[in-house]
């Protein structure tokens, strides 16, 4: 059995730690100025003219079955939706707010939609909802928000009372998990508590605060009345960190750990999953940006994700017809073919025991009873390869893509004259000359 052991938290992160590979979807109105999903907030856009997106949605192509299939393909075993974006639209029928997609050309439920094909396909099903909402006339004007620059913010913001917005967003949250049967995660986004300071960050550069200006964290959101009305309705669901309050997940975002990530506080290993763009800087569909991730730098972040005990959540930004752009189509389906091959050395796997250290340019993982040791080879080797630890623990080894025997030796005592080599455990792998043409060559160890 593994020996990293993390604390016990509310929700039931069994299947979450097991499934490792999760879909991102940033979906919404943003998806039309194509830009990015910030972009009323980076372009000061009013709500009269951001409503022109609101006029004319229509994702006339969205498929949420295709898209469910796209992800059940490349081996994804959940997705997690954006319900709302920080411009406040919600792709779902609500009682509280006009402003929900039903009142768009489109005039049906694209959340209800998602979450019938994906569980039909067999998935886990997540809910992302953006505390931050700059639509809400309760929401109070900060340094994200669209309107910071008015000369009438500080006044009109004497009219906004966020304690009705928590209330919002509470009854929001009771219809995602009323209506739609069992939600398996939902995802928060975000909190920013501190006050804010004017930075040389780049993209800071784009909130440079008035003096009154503050940001917004668990107080604001009421997260611990939030957490409480969520674990009523649904009590094993998994809730990220992302309120202020610590629940299931840690969801750190573009990121590629070396070691398992730690409780900021108290460093304790935790459950931790993060996310990734397909695209260098949005979430929402850009169509402009060409900086797109080749797939197999991809595949090599979920790798180094297991690798270190976490979870890859992989993000695509759907048009505003409702279909993946092509590249991202293309990327799936590069995941398809790695993960037909070697899911078995991604899921129900986990951080390698400490005494395995990889060799250069490798990434361990380990089945969680212990009993398989993955080698991932990103620099494939002109040679053998050396693995510390491991002599006399090797029972069997094999290519993971085709089960073909792999050849190793355990390094024994020498003894030359009065010389002698010590054994450090090491075992020689013989991998072959030639390089198996899959992504990530991944050798596969069945140890004693
Ligand atoms: C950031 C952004 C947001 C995106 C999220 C994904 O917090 O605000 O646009 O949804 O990251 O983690």
């Amino acid at each position: 059995m593994s020996s990293y052991v993390t604390k016990k938290t509310p929700g039931d992160t069994s299947w979450f730690i097991h499934d490792r590979f999760g879909m991102f979807i940033h979906f919404g109105i943003f998806a039309m100025p194509a830009r990015h999903e910030w972009i009323k907030c980076y372009e000061l856009i009013s709500e009269e003219k951001y409503d022109k997106y609101f006029k004319y949605f229509n994702p006339d192509l969205y498929d949420a079955r295709h898209w469910a299939q796209m992800a059940k393909k490349a081996g994804i075993k959940y997705a997690v939706l954006t319900t709302k974006h920080h411009d406040g639209f919600c792709l779902f029928e609500s009682k509280y707010t006009d402003y929900t997609v039903m009142n768009t050309p489109y005039g049906k439920d694209i959340v209800k939609e998602y979450v019938d094909a994906f569980k039909e396909a067999g998935l886990k099903v997540g809910l992302y909802y953006s505390l931050l909402d700059w639509h809400h006339p309760d929401f109070v004007i900060d340094l994200f928000h669209p309107r910071r620059y008015e000369e009438n913010a500080c006044e009109e913001n004497k009219k906004r009372n966020m304690k009705k917005y928590a209330e919002y967003m509470r009854n929001q949250v009771t219809e995602l998990l009323t209506n739609y049967g069992k939600i398996d995660i939902l995802w928060f986004d975000f909190s920013y508590p501190d006050d804010p300071k004017p930075s040389t960050n780049l993209l800071n550069q784009h909130f440079w605060p008035r003096s009154w200006m503050k940001g917004k964290g668990k107080d604001d959101w009421e997260s611990e009345k939030l957490i409480e009305t969520i674990r009523a309705i649904q009590p094993d669901i998994i809730i990220n960190n992302r309120t202020g309050i610590d629940q299931d997940i840690w969801t750190p975002e573009q990121t590629t750990p070396t070691e398992w990530i730690k409780h900021p506080k108290t460093n304790e290993l935790v459950v931790w999953e993060s996310c990734e763009t397909m695209v260098g800087g949005s979430w929402g569909y850009n169509r402009d940006d060409t900086f797109w991730r080749p797939s197999s730098m991809l595949i090599q972040m979920l790798i180094n994700n297991v690798s270190c005990g976490g979870n890859m959540l992989l993000n695509v930004g759907p048009t505003a017809r409702g279909c993946f752009d092509e590249r991202a189509e293309q990327i799936l389906a590069d995941f398809e073919k790695w993960m037909k091959h070697h899911g078995r050395s991604i899921y129900n796997c986990t951080m390698a025991e400490p005494e395995f250290k990889a060799p250069r340019g490798c990434r361990y993982t380990q089945s969680t009873d212990g009993k398989r040791l993955y080698l991932h080879i990103i620099e494939y080797p002109n040679g053998n390869l050396e693995l510390e630890n491991l002599s006399d623990k090797i029972d069997y080894a094999q290519f993971l893509h085709d089960s073909s025997e792999i050849f190793f030796s355990n390094q024994k005592t020498i003894q030359n004259g009065d010389t002698i080599t010590e054994d450090k455990g090491k075992c020689i792998l013989k991998v072959p000359k030639l390089r198996p043409d899959v992504a990530v060559p991944v050798i596969e160890m069945f140890l004693k």
